[in-house]
């Protein structure tokens, strides 16, 4: 009976202006499975540990299964596994959390199946699996699966660029206690804008690109402008100015809403700076009786990732 580990990153989709075609893996946050083959054919959760209000167990909802059933519909292959899911990321949180947990199930079951498809080639089943529960975008699957910043250069055909790693670059994230649905908050964004919004929001996304390339956080914290995107959502997120304020204000490069909110990320090139920017976060959110914690964490160079854990195989 084959059994297996795997952690799937946590994710920071849109850094501002680059609505859907960039995100990023943060290296120390992520959704971690337990798969083991059982005798009775059947795909299982069996567990959900964690963070884990309200996550569906059946097996056509939860991301985890729904990925590896993405997988057998590729290489026609039953899967009878029982798994534990442990929710290290928060659900509706802004942090790419069903779309860690799909990466994770997508990437286990092409590993059970003996590792037949690349981990490129896993891409389109993650994206089906998000396309599913949250609306069809690869900006947190991408970068969760195949680890550092990723360009999503075209949806139809599929096609991603690696940007690779800024190394001293460093997010401060902000969680407050509260659920906003990517489907609803996609809703809710304008089909038309102005061109003028177009000319900002593209300039500051190239510059974006510009800074991953040169290894530049602060030209990276000053392109995280957003003249479309913020501005409607931010609506959702009670202090958000505050907040962004905040991290500014404690010398935070840049600041914007992760994916879809309502975390709130910003960016700085020194760890204890980004705890002290973290901390004003949340103090913010405190003031006003939200509840918040907040993360610290460089870029995941690797993405997801079979865990070797002795105890486990035992
Ligand atoms: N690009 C997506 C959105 C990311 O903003 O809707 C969601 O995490």
């Amino acid at each position: 009976m084959k059994k297996l580990k795997v952690f799937a990153p946590g994710t920071i989709a849109n850094l501002g202006p680059a609505f859907d075609i960039l995100g990023v893996a943060l290296d120390n946050i992520g959704d971690t499975i337990e798969v083991k083959e059982n005798n009775e054919g059947v795909l299982k959760i069996k567990e959900i540990k964690g963070k884990n209000k309200r996550i569906p167990f059946e097996t056509n909802k939860n991301a985890v299964t729904l990925g590896f059933l993405e997988v057998k519909k590729i290489l026609n292959i039953d899967f009878g596994v029982d798994i534990v899911l442990e929710k290290g990321l928060p659900i509706s949180g802004g942090l790419g959390g069903s779309s860690a947990s799909a990466v994770a199930g997508v990437y286990a079951a092409n590993l059970l199946a003996g590792n037949k498809l690349k981990k490129e080639e896993l891409l389109p089943a993650c994206v089906n699996v998000e396309g599913i529960l949250s609306g069809y975008h690869a900006d947190n699957v991408a970068p969760s699966l195949l680890g550092g910043f990723i360009l999503i250069n075209s949806y139809n055909p599929l096609s991603v660029v690696k940007l690779g790693i800024i190394k001293d670059l460093y997010f401060a994230i902000a969680h407050p206690d509260f659920e906003l649905e990517t489907r609803k908050l996609r809703a809710v964004l304008p089909k038309h804008i102005e061109l003028k919004q177009h000319v900002f929001n593209s300039s500051k996304a190239a510059s974006i690109i510009a800074a991953i390339m040169k290894k530049d956080v602060k030209l990276l914290g000053k392109s995280i402008q957003d003249n479309i995107v913020e501005p409607v959502r931010s609506k959702f997120i009670p202090e958000f100015y505050d907040v962004k304020k905040a991290a500014l204000d404690a010398g935070a490069y840049g600041s914007s809403i992760s994916g879809s909110g309502p975390s709130v990320f910003a960016v700085t090139d020194d760890k204890k700076k980004a705890e002290s920017i973290g901390k004003a976060m949340t103090e913010v959110f405190s003031k006003k009786n939200i509840e918040s914690e907040f993360y610290v964490s460089k870029v995941s160079m690797e993405g997801v990732k079979k865990l070797f854990n002795k105890l486990f195989l035992r």
